[in-house]
């Protein structure tokens, strides 16, 4: 796993690093060799399981440039119908990345164009909720950017609620389940290589000394485990299970963003750790840092019952491993930045949508991923104490 060092956060160092970090890619390569060294090294065909075009709008085109960068414009069974971003100039920007004519001035707008049967939500953290329930009540599937909802318990019930009532699909784009090791531990973890979970980590560390820019100025200062998924994708991306309680500690490394009425979130903390009991009966430490000095990484580990795995390699009393290698992919589609997980993630959705199936990351998967870093950060505010993890769980 690739650790990107930086000493100062202006948005052309991020995105250099967003870059760098995609070099996961690259060790996903030497990845499945070291894992599956019982397995010849074998690349799948991708196989279309229609022919059929989903007509795709896409919202989003901030510091992160994500509208563009999961590879729609790429898939053979997408067509992007429309695109929009409330700022002009990075409206016409998206129209260009994905090969698009049209455009709307803003999200709201662009869901009441009824051709549109889905809609890729790249816009800020605060809004991501908003905009997916306004997306699903105008009857269309939609695919978020992480995380699903910002800091707010009721958020997430409003969302649920709204996924149940329509039927539509809907998918948080967590990058880090399409990372290779995730996406290995996750095909082991079924294939039973690992028991029971005993212990589980993940962590995002991404040094900031100045916040990466925003819509808004919502990265300012945020309490770090209200973007716990990078993380969190290391336990409930690899079993299915989920967090109960929490005992979280928060580390103020003396960051501008976090002094008194810095920012909007009255948020002392640039730093969040935090250990989770787990369904299984195990425990689970995920954290989100933003000032430890220089570090950049998105990574996890998994101990079981029967083995353990960490990066490249799994341990344990399986012999045969199952197929681990990265998910295939269209052709001329890349699979893109943050580990090769931008176009799998994509080709998920595209896929579920297709065969009338839930994609890898549903509500549910979403919300278990993101609620407990919710509930984290409030315990940090408490000096530690233990909290309940409110659960949902399919009706
Ligand atoms: N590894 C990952 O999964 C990863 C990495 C980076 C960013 N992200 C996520 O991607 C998202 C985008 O990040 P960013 O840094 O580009 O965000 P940003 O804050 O820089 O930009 C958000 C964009 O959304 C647009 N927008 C907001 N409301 C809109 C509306 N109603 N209609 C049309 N456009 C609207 C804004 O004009 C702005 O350009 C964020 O939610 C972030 O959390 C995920």
């Amino acid at each position: 796993m690739s650790v990107a060092r930086l000493g100062s956060m202006d948005r052309r160092g991020f995105l250099e690093n967003l870059g760098r970090l995609s070099l996961g890619a690259a060790a996903a390569a030497g990845f499945s060799a070291g894992v599956a060294s019982s397995q010849p090294a074998v690349e799948k065909a991708w196989e279309p399981v229609s022919d059929r075009k989903v007509r795709v709008g896409i919202v989003g085109y901030g510091v992160c440039q994500f509208g563009a960068a999961f590879g729609f414009q790429d898939h053979p069974n997408v067509e992007i119908v429309a695109v929009s971003d409330l700022i002009a100039e990075r409206r016409a920007g998206l129209m260009q990345a994905c090969r698009c004519d049209k455009s709307y001035e803003s999200l709201e707008v662009l869901v009441r164009d009824p051709k549109i049967e889905a809609v890729f939500v790249a816009t800020d953290a605060p809004n991501h909720a908003k905009h997916c329930i306004e997306v699903l009540r105008h009857g269309k599937h939609v695919m978020t950017a992480v995380p699903a909802v910002w800091g707010s318990i009721e958020q997430a019930e409003q969302l649920l609620e709204t996924v149940r009532k329509t039927g539509l699909k809907y998918m948080m784009a967590e990058t880090s389940c399409y990372r290779a090791d995730c996406h290995a531990m996750r095909h082991i973890y079924r294939a039973g290589g690992f028991g029971k979970l005993v212990y589980s980590e993940g962590e995002y560390f991404h040094f900031s000394p100045t916040p990466i820019p925003s819509f808004n100025g919502w990265r300012i200062g945020a309490p770090p485990l209200w973007y716990p998924t990078h993380s969190t994708a290391y336990y409930v991306g690899v079993t299915g299970g989920r967090f109960t309680c929490v005992s979280c500690g928060g580390f103020d490394a003396g960051l501008p963003a976090n002094k008194p009425g810095a920012n909007q979130y009255n948020n002392p903390y640039s730093d969040e750790i935090a250990l989770f009991q787990t369904s299984e009966g195990g425990a689970s430490r995920m954290l989100m840092c933003k000032g430890v000095q220089g570090v950049i990484v998105e990574t996890g580990r998994v101990y079981g019952q029967r083995g353990w795995m960490q990066d490249t390699s799994y341990h344990g009393l399986m012999k045969d491993l199952p197929d681990i290698t990265p998910p295939p992919l269209p052709p001329g589609m890349p699979a893109g930045g943050h580990g090769g997980s931008h176009g799998p993630l994509t080709n998920e959705f595209i896929t579920a949508i297709l065969e009338d199936r839930e994609p890898l990351v549903n509500v549910y998967e979403a919300l278990a991923m993101t609620v407990p870093g919710i509930v984290a950060h409030q315990s940090a505010i408490k000096e530690g104490q233990t909290l309940a993890i409110p659960q949902y769980d399919r009706a």
